[in-house]
């Protein structure tokens, strides 16, 4: 059994990314243990580049809000799933935050192996989710970690435009198939 955390990025709540997340979440369920963090429901702030992380024994970050309690629970994480809406070709600015703070070096004690992408964009385009598939594919690049794999919907705007489509479906079976 893996330990898998799914950040939800999105501030809409029962949104697309919500449902995409959830969809994902109950094949994970199946055989792992699931957890979700809701960017909107934390209090995290961006990074202030201050690296006084690094020169902490303990890599402890100046700024206290909800980030310790993130960096506790991804630090036993198997597996990373990143489920955001598209904003401004880029992911939600609620979990740019939490993403940017994971400029520490407390990161260099995390176990996590595998990282899973989900993604959802009001543009019927493709092209639109080029720029997070690029930082996602450069993250895994430099962290040396295994793509899970990538679900992206385009064509969904307005609450609940996901619903009956078939990515729900990847998604569950994406998160069942997990080994
Ligand atoms: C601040 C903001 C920026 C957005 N930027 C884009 C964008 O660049 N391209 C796009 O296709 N959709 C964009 N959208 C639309 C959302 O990606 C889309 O509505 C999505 O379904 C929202 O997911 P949610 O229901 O999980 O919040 C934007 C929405 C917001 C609120």
């Amino acid at each position: 059994m893996k330990k898998i955390v799914v950040l939800v990025g999105s501030a809409r709540k029962g949104g697309n990314t919500e449902l995409l997340a959830d969809a994902f979440v109950k094949g994970a369920q199946e055989h792992h243990e699931v957890a979700m963090i809701f960017a909107a429901n934390v209090k995290v702030n961006g990074c202030i580049g201050c690296n006084a992380c690094y020169s902490d024994e303990k890599h402890r970050c100046i700024q206290k809000d909800d980030m310790e309690q993130i960096y506790a629970q991804l630090k036993d994480a198997d597996a990373i799933v990143i489920a955001t809406p598209v904003y401004f070709y880029n992911v939600s600015s609620q979990l740019k935050c939490i993403i940017d703070r994971l400029h520490n070096p407390i990161r260099d004690e995390f176990k996590v192996k595998t990282l899973f992408l989900l993604t959802v964009a009001a543009d019927t385009d493709p092209a639109v989710f080029d720029s997070i598939k690029v930082m996602y594919r450069s993250v895994l690049h430099y962290f040396h970690l295994k793509d899970g794999g990538m679900i992206t919907v385009p064509g969904v705007k307005n609450r609940g435009d996901i619903i009956g489509n078939k990515a729900l479906e990847e998604a569950y079976q994406l998160g069942e198939t997990i080994e």
